[in-house]
């Protein structure tokens, strides 16, 4: 039975990728499925949690009962995430945001030409920085690490440069671990130094372990509520 402890709680989660276009027929974009965020998306909603999904494409069906945002790029993310942030009491962001999108869109197809195509990239605001910069002392902010190398090294930066409660990090380069497959491998890093390691386990249970941690750090931060 899955315990109720999340009533009255108000959850926010982003998914999957997100396509930074570069003319009408062509985008950026990268591995990831949704399926590490529908899963916390579909666990903290059957908690009993109040959750908003903020998704970038995916072939997924929005899990059920939670209100489900589509969104393409970064900066829609970026908006959609901000116009929700301050009304949640956790914020878990699993998505995989492009750092860089085309500088220009080209409004026709760009045609093949010489050789070598250099195509300029521009910087995508960092969203879950900004969260950080603008945490409410009764919130709890997580964020997701995908490394390929020196995984606790870029981890440990991300949860303190970034102003966040947990850290969670998956090496992307383990089979059963990362990108679109049904399992994960993660480490949890949290702001008081402790690390955890989990076994592999299907991203469900994985959301349930990380639900699990945001309720414990919540009840903390509230005075044992
Ligand atoms: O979707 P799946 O196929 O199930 O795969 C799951 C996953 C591998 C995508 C997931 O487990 C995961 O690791 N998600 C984070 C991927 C990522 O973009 O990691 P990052 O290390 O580049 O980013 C660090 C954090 O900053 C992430 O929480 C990301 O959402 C956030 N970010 C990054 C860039 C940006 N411009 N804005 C952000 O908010």
């Amino acid at each position: 039975l899955t315990p109720q402890d999340m009533v009255g709680l108000t959850v926010l989660v982003t998914a999957g990728p997100t396509r930074e276009p570069l003319d009408p027929v062509r985008y950026l974009t990268n591995r990831s499925s949704g399926k590490m965020g529908y899963a916390l998306a579909r666990m903290a909603a059957l908690r009993g949690a109040r959750v908003v999904l903020v998704s970038g494409p995916t072939h997924l069906e929005p899990p059920t009962p939670v209100e489900t945002i589509q969104v393409e790029t970064a900066a829609e993310m970026h908006d959609a995430v901000i116009r929700y942030a301050h009304s949640a009491d956790l914020i878990i962001k699993a998505a995989a945001v492009s750092d860089y999108r085309p500088e220009s869109i080209s409004t026709q197809k760009i045609k093949k030409q010489a050789e070598n195509l250099v195509i300029p990239l521009q910087k995508n605001p960092d969203i879950l920085a900004e969260l950080g910069r603008r945490k409410g002392q009764q919130q709890i902010l997580v964020g997701f690490a995908a490394e390929t190398h020196d995984l606790d090294r870029y981890a440990r930066n991300k949860l303190s440069s970034k102003n966040l409660d947990l850290l969670v990090a998956n090496d992307v380069t383990l089979p059963g671990a990362g990108f679109d497959c049904n399992t994960n491998i993660v480490r949890i890093f949290a702001a008081d130094g402790s690390v955890e390691a989990l076994p592999q386990m299907d991203k469900n249970k994985v959301a349930s372990e990380i639900l699990h941690r945001t309720i414990k750090l919540l009840r903390t931060h509230r005075g044992g509520r």
